[in-house]
């Protein structure tokens, strides 16, 4: 173990060097201007694993953005490992909030990240993290001391849904058997506090339209007598909650787990300070679900959000008039047992069911994704929390996370599959925000985490 934590102290620059050549490429899956950049990057990525000691490497092309394959078999007989992470990012828009471009890392200190933070698109999420398991894996085959086989499968589409990596899993179940998922895009709860995920928000995501009149309307003319649609949408999304911020629609809440107060007890043993919360976010009181804390509303309680919402005129100055039409982009975070498909059609019967005479309303499904908990009971686990404790000196707290990776549940249902999520971000990173970072302490304690973690699993995995 030495050894390789002594390649690793004799190759950060270039680590840190390589990485941020990989985030100076654009990858942003959801615009597709940007599909040249996206299928560059894939390239890179493939690049990376080649001369981190793959010894067969693969670009798949999909029906959308391609899907980096990679493997280093030791030994058939041996436990593999499929680390997967994703290589594209969220779109940087609001660019004109953002410190510096957001595809020229720099590196600048911040309160958090004394040792200094990589500022740039996809830092954190998930290129940062997903490179330190190149690394990581470079180190371990250069020292020799791999104990496992490592299967690696990086994406270009988990911020659009995983929409096509279902079907690659499904067609290529033989390539990527293994015995775990190992996932770094998750976070810890702060530098000298280790945590493991163990569980993972589902999602569901629509786009609903409200039409009023046939056309834009002057605002005085027909003002008082017409259904406004943008204020009909806001009236239709205000009834979606309650006075106790109780979601209102029927059936939302029937598969929801309801954990046991002893469950619930232990996770708010976790360290939170609720004032420093309100103070990084500019803000005098939270506004959720009553009855729970932040730790539980952000991770095992589902819930409904405004992502976006426009129409009529925005433009400068003030235009008089009544809009024809109004948008909202909606998304639903769900907890085991919800599911996907079925709280969406309960979305929109309810949202469809809602709609006041006098205007239609249409509601279109997007993407969404199942909720997962994975166990803390198994080797693979205890691996990952032997490993935090070796690096970290302090035993990981198991948290429930309040974000997906949908495709963590198809791991299971279609390979069959555990997951661990041993991320290495904080939640404070900025991630889908402008002036997204990643802490260098962060980057290079997972580097040294993740061999601990494949040689903890190849020795419990023998039974020793
Ligand atoms: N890495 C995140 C998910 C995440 C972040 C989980 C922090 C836990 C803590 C991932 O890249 C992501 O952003 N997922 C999307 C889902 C997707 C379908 C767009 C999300 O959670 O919004
Ligand atoms: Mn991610
Ligand atoms: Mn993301």
């Amino acid at each position: 173990m030495n050894a390789t934590l002594d390649y690793i102290q004799k190759n950060k620059s270039r680590f840190l060097d390589e990485l941020l050549g990989l985030l100076r490429i654009p990858s942003i899956s959801a615009d597709p201007k940007f599909k040249g950049d996206v299928a560059r990057t894939a390239d890179a990525v493939a690049d990376s694993l080649r001369e981190a000691g793959c010894s067969k490497v693969q670009v798949f092309a999909t029906a959308g953005h391609p899907i980096v394959y990679g493997e280093h078999i030791i030994d058939p007989g041996m436990p593999t490992v499929l680390v997967y992470g994703h290589y594209d990012v969220q779109p940087p828009d609001p660019l004109d909030l953002w410190e510096s471009p957001p595809f020229e890392p720099v590196i600048k200190k911040t309160a958090i990240h004394p040792d200094g933070a990589i500022f740039a698109r996809g830092s954190c999420d998930d290129k940062g993290q997903f490179f330190m398991h190149v690394k990581a894996f470079e180190a371990m085959v250069q020292t020799r001391t791999l104990a496992t086989n490592v299967k690696f499968m990086i994406e270009g589409e988990e911020e659009v849904g995983s929409v096509n990596l279902g079907t690659f899993c499904r067609e290529n179940k033989e390539m990527l058997s293994c015995d775990m998922v190992l996932i770094s895009d998750t976070s810890v709860i702060a530098n000298d506090t280790p945590s493991i995920t163990v569980g993972l928000r589902g999602l569901s995501y629509v786009e609903v339209e409200v039409t009023g009149p046939n056309k834009d309307l002057h605002s005085g003319v027909y003002g008082g007598a017409v259904a406004n649609p943008a204020q009909v949408l806001c009236d239709m999304i205000a009834s979606l909650k309650d006075k106790n911020k109780h979601i209102t629609i029927p059936g939302f809440y029937d598969d929801v787990q309801e954990l046991t107060p002893a469950e619930r007890a232990a996770m708010n043993m976790a360290p939170f300070s609720k004032k420093d919360y309100l103070t990084s976010l500019g803000i005098e009181d939270t506004m959720g679900e009553a009855g729970y804390t932040v730790l539980e509303q952000t991770s095992i309680r589902p819930t409904v959000e405004v992502n976006g919402i426009w129409g009529g005129y925005i433009g400068e100055g003030a235009k008089t008039v009544l809009p024809s039409k109004a948008f909202a982009k909606i998304s639903m975070r769900l907890v085991p047992n919800q599911q996907s498909d079925k709280i969406t059609k309960l979305f929109q019967k309810h949202f469809e069911s809602i709609a006041p005479a006098g205007v239609k309303v249409t509601v279109r499904p997007h993407h969404g994704g199942e909720p997962v908990v994975t166990p803390s009971d198994t080797p693979e686990y205890k691996a990952a929390a032997l490993a935090m404790n070796d690096a970290y000196g302090k035993e990981p707290i198991p948290v429930r996370g309040g974000g997906s990776i949908p495709i963590v549940a198809l791991f299971e249902s279609v390979l069959g599959v555990k997951t661990v999520l041993m991320g290495f971000g904080l939640d404070s990173d900025d991630i889908h925000s402008p002036n997204e970072h990643y802490g260098l302490f962060n980057f290079y304690k997972g580097i040294e985490t993740i061999p601990a973690f494949f040689s903890h699993y190849a020795r419990l995995k023998a039974g020793k």
